[in-house]
């Protein structure tokens, strides 16, 4: 018999940065330097992310544009990579995004990708740790428990029944 199922989840909206506890508000400030440190010169569009470890060490990622489009990287995936490459053992446990467009700080929220949604579930899913997202907006701040939240029923290693450690 065909059920009916259906997935959903939460998520928390701030409406200021005073509402967050400081090691959060130090994450968001991390990620905007780093957005200011993207290179964009075709979308105009800054992204910065900053990874909090479990060690309480910071590691930030901005996008990297190319002239070949999709050889450019976003934020997310280039703080991911930045702390796999330099800190393997330490699991990274928050992510903090934001971005600036010409405008200055975006005003709505910046909803990450799929390929990076992809490649912070994997993330997350390895270390077995849930990896808590905050994005950062010039007048709201919204939190999400785990990255598996915006990337519900994810392809997974799992799937491809191969010897790898997963
Ligand atoms: N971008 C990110 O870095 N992160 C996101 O979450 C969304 C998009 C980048 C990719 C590209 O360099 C620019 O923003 C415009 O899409």
């Amino acid at each position: 018999m065909m059920i009916t199922k259906s997935v959903s989840f939460t998520y928390k909206e701030f409406e200021n940065a005073g509402e967050l506890i400081s090691e959060e508000r130090e994450l968001i400030a991390e990620a905007l330097k780093a957005a200011n440190n993207a290179y964009a010169p075709y979308s105009k569009f800054r992204v910065g992310a900053a990874l909090r470890l479990e060690s309480g060490k910071i590691v930030c990622g901005a996008n990297v544009e190319n002239a070949a489009f999709p050889s450019g990287i976003c934020a997310e995936r280039s703080a991911i990579s930045n702390a796999v490459s330099n800190h393997p053992d330490d699991k990274p446990t928050t992510i903090a995004i934001t971005a600036i467009n010409t405008e200055g700080i975006i005003e709505e929220s910046l909803s990450p990708c799929g390929n990076c949604r992809q490649v912070m579930a994997e993330e997350e899913s390895r270390r077995g740790n849930k990896i808590r997202i905050i994005i950062a907006c010039r007048n709201k701040i919204i939190v999400f428990e785990s990255i598996s939240d915006l990337l519900p029923m994810q392809f997974n290693g799992k799937n491809l029944k191969t010897s790898l450690p997963l």
